[in-house]
């Protein structure tokens, strides 16, 4: 739908289910008018619902946490080798349809068994990265708001540390955090340059974490190895500098796209509508003061 037509639908609706590519802000929520009760959001990411004016017109707002969870996880893992072992690259030249043939130094890449694997955001989906890493014998630090500095996290073998030491020690980075005031472009010309060489960033969370202009800047000239990105500052749009780089490997935002996955979302964002407008508490409700506000 576009916009006009948005606006124009909303009008009277008691519940909206909505994708992360629909803005739901104070407009929006003026144009469906008081008897809206829900906004059901098809993600788990937030950022593109004003979840204050849904508050104050005690509109509940949910999303889709955990299940997809595992999905992404395996999503990041998937860009982080590809990155490392340049798979997107392989696959391109064997599509030239260039001549080639086996050789010493033939498209190296970098190890990722035994290596340091860093997560920023240590939330569900970091964790359940944090967990693969594991099987490859890694070292796993971790940053995140609720972290100790210096203990390992409890339940993992995680050593929480500072951003700044987790982008000089890491050779994998990869972003878990939502998309907030103090997430936005988190991972800017300066910190890239904390990384490694040799490093890889992987951005499976949402675009504008990262500084995408200076990240293309960053693989170009060498300040990180090589990039596997999920999403975009300007999402659909992906920078053409970027573009440039045979070391970015591009998904167009696909984490949580297996059809188990999509379906788990779509149940959920169904449960959540229907408890609603039941007038029970949806399961996964995130403004809760809404539902207490109303049955004090
Ligand atoms: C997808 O990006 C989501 O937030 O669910
Ligand atoms: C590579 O293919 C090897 O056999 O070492």
């Amino acid at each position: 739908m576009d916009r006009e037509a948005l606006l124009a639908d909303a009008r009277g609706k008691r519940a909206m289910v909505v994708l992360l590519t629909e803005r739901v802000d104070a407009e929006l929520l003026d144009a469906a008018g008081d008897r809206l009760q829900l906004v059901a959001n098809y993600a788990v990411g937030l950022d593109n619902v004003d979840i204050a004016a849904c508050t104050e017109r005690n509109v509940m707002v949910t999303n889709t946490p955990d299940v997809l969870t595992e999905a992404t996880a395996d999503m990041a893992w998937a860009l982080m080798l590809a990155a490392a072992r340049r798979i997107a690259e392989g696959d391109r030249l064997l599509r030239s349809t260039q001549s080639w043939i086996w050789g010493p130094e033939m498209m190296l890449g970098h190890e990722v068994y035994g290596r340091t694997l860093g997560v920023v955001g240590f939330g569900r989906i970091g964790r359940a990265v944090a967990r693969r890493a594991e099987g490859f014998s890694m070292r796993v630090l971790a940053n995140g708001r609720s972290l100790t500095l210096g203990t390992t996290v409890p339940g993992t073998a995680a050593e929480a540390v500072s951003l700044p030491e987790l982008l000089a020690l890491s050779d994998f980075v990869s972003l878990h955090v939502d998309l907030n005031s103090e997430t936005w472009h988190l991972i800017t010309a300066e910190r890239l340059a904390q990384m490694k060489p040799t490093a890889v960033l992987v951005n499976t969370s949402r675009g504008p974490v990262v500084d995408e202009e200076a990240l293309a800047t960053a693989l170009s000239n060498g300040t990180v190895f090589a990039a596997g990105l999920d999403v975009f500052e300007w999402e659909p749009a992906v920078s053409p500098r970027l573009l440039e780089n045979p070391n970015a490997v591009v998904c167009p935002h696909m984490g949580s796209a297996t059809v188990d996955t999509r379906t788990a979302m779509g149940m959920l964002a169904a449960d959540n509508l229907l408890a609603a407008l039941r007038g029970e508490r949806p399961p996964s409700l995130v403004n809760r003061e809404v539902w207490r506000r109303a049955r004090p």
